[in-house]
């Protein structure tokens, strides 16, 4: 089981190429602000947010929440968890969610209501990868990477029970067997 290979979706070179072409956007979109701080969801987020970060070439902060969705490792069940909450404030700051995947948007439409009772300056979503038609509720993705089918994707910070977030690329692995 442990030396099953992923199949590679998107390789390390596309993702270099999409995460230097949305920290330029995010750079241009946000280059007026004091400090834009950015919200990188564990644990999926981390290597983006890491790679994202260093190539913005505006101020930036970065904060975490750890969050949870009941259900085993594939599937999702929609009742979204808080495990850790941020550190600081969010009030009156420029927020930006960094996200590894969109699938239903159960995750993201309950991490952007809770930031928004907090009353940011403003707040923005990105996330590396989506997959459209397993969306069950409508969230705004205002910085999307990539947009896959319905598989179930690693790497990259990705994981398929805590296995394969490692990956320099995003693989498909087949949770079936
Ligand atoms: P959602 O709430 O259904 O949008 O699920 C989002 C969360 O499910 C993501 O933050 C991931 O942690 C996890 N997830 C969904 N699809 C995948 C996948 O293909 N690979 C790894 N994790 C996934
Ligand atoms: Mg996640």
């Amino acid at each position: 089981m442990s030396d099953v290979q992923p199949e590679v979706l998107i390789s390390e070179e596309q993702i270099d190429a999409k995460v230097r072409e949305l920290a330029a956007r995010i750079s241009a979109d946000y280059h007026d602000v004091e400090n834009l701080m950015m919200v990188g969801v564990l644990k999926g987020s981390f290597i983006f947010l890491a790679d994202l970060a260093r190539r913005l070439t505006i101020p930036n902060s970065v904060e975490f929440m750890a969050l949870s969705t009941y259900g085993d490792s594939t599937t999702t069940s929609g009742e979204v968890r808080m495990i850790m909450d941020l550190r600081h404030s969010v009030a009156g700051h420029d927020v930006l969610i960094v996200e590894d995947i969109i699938d239903t948007g159960y995750t993201i439409e309950f991490l952007q209501r809770i930031l928004k009772t907090r009353r940011p300056r403003s707040l923005r979503t990105c996330s590396l990868v989506e997959k459209p038609t397993r969306r069950e509720v409508d969230v705004q993705i205002d910085y999307l990477g990539f947009d896959i089918p319905d598989v179930w994707v690693v790497g990259y910070g990705l994981d398929w029970a805590e296995k394969f977030r490692t990956l320099p690329y995003i693989g498909v692995v087949n949770p079936e067997g």
